[in-house]
């Protein structure tokens, strides 16, 4: 697959699990890479690995679901790296619960976190993007997103939510050489889900883990090198999809 070399990315929420095997996998390939997330202690580790393997990194600290910091955060970066052309959109995180227990401020902060994150740093990204007639916009979707999870209408409604925005984003962009795809994890073992199995217990687990036709959980890597593909030279003319990355959960 082409290298990245020359191409400036930004990882929103990559201090840890599958945002930092993405930016680990775009600075392997090559690209500049600005490394988001809450804080700056939270983006070190991901900036020294991305220097380990040879390329540069940029800490680019910030709530990504507050709108101003997502857009001056993307001012930051192309003012310091002089453009910006890959934005992965993957900061996101769970408040699981059943509806009937769920609290309002749960609904709202995952509304907030996995889904106007996406719209706020899309929408600062897309004009220099549109300004240099390139781009690659990848967002962080779910299987759940897809199919619907018990115990996540929060979470389900914004990933799905997520889908929509990509294919609405793709259509309004696509002339301007931008592409917008989604990737939709199944299990991934992060710290999103390390505790699952007490949360669920183990006879709903095991079900969980029967649905899965792989066999097994997906490594953060499985997941980025999905992303890496949108994001190659070579997708170009491959926008508005959803690739499941999930050993065969979710088919159809
Ligand atoms: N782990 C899974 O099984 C799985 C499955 C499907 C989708 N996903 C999605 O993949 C993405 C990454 O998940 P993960 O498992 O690596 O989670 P994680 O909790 O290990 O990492 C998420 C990172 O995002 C950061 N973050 C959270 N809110 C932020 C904000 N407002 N601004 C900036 N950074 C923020 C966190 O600090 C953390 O470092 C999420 O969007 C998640 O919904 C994960």
């Amino acid at each position: 697959m082409s290298d990245l070399s020359g191409r400036v990315a930004l990882v929103t929420g990559a201090g840890k699990g599958i945002g930092r095997a993405v930016a680990l996998e775009l600075a392997r390939r090559g690209a500049t890479v600005a490394i988001n997330d809450l804080t700056g202690n939270n983006c070190e580790s991901t900036i020294q690995a991305v220097e380990a393997v040879g390329s540069v990194a940029v800490c680019a600290a910030a709530d990504v679901s507050d709108f101003a910091q997502a857009e001056a955060m993307i001012k930051e970066i192309v003012d310091a790296c002089g453009k910006l052309d890959i934005l992965v959109n993957n900061a996101g995180t769970t408040r699981d619960n059943l509806i009937i227990r769920m609290a309002e401020d749960e609904w709202d902060l995952i509304m907030r976190v996995n889904l106007k994150s996406a719209w706020n740093c899309a929408k600062a990204a897309v004009r220099p993007m549109m300004r240099q007639r390139y781009g690659r916009i990848v967002n962080m979707a779910s299987v759940s997103g897809i199919a619907g999870q018990a115990g996540q209408t929060n979470y389900s409604a914004s990933k799905a939510g997520l889908i929509g925005f990509t294919k609405a984003l793709a259509r309004e962009v696509a002339s301007r050489n931008i592409t917008v795809n989604a990737v939709a994890p199944g299990f991934v073992l992060t710290d999103l889900t390390r505790n699952l199995p007490q949360q669920v217990g183990e006879s709903a687990m095991a079900q969980l883990n029967a649905a899965i036709p792989m066999g097994r959980w997906a490594e953060v890597e499985d997941v980025a090198y999905a992303v890496a593909f949108f994001c190659a030279e070579e997708a170009g003319y491959i926008t508005g999809q959803v690739l499941s990355v999930d050993g065969g959960m979710v088919m159809g």
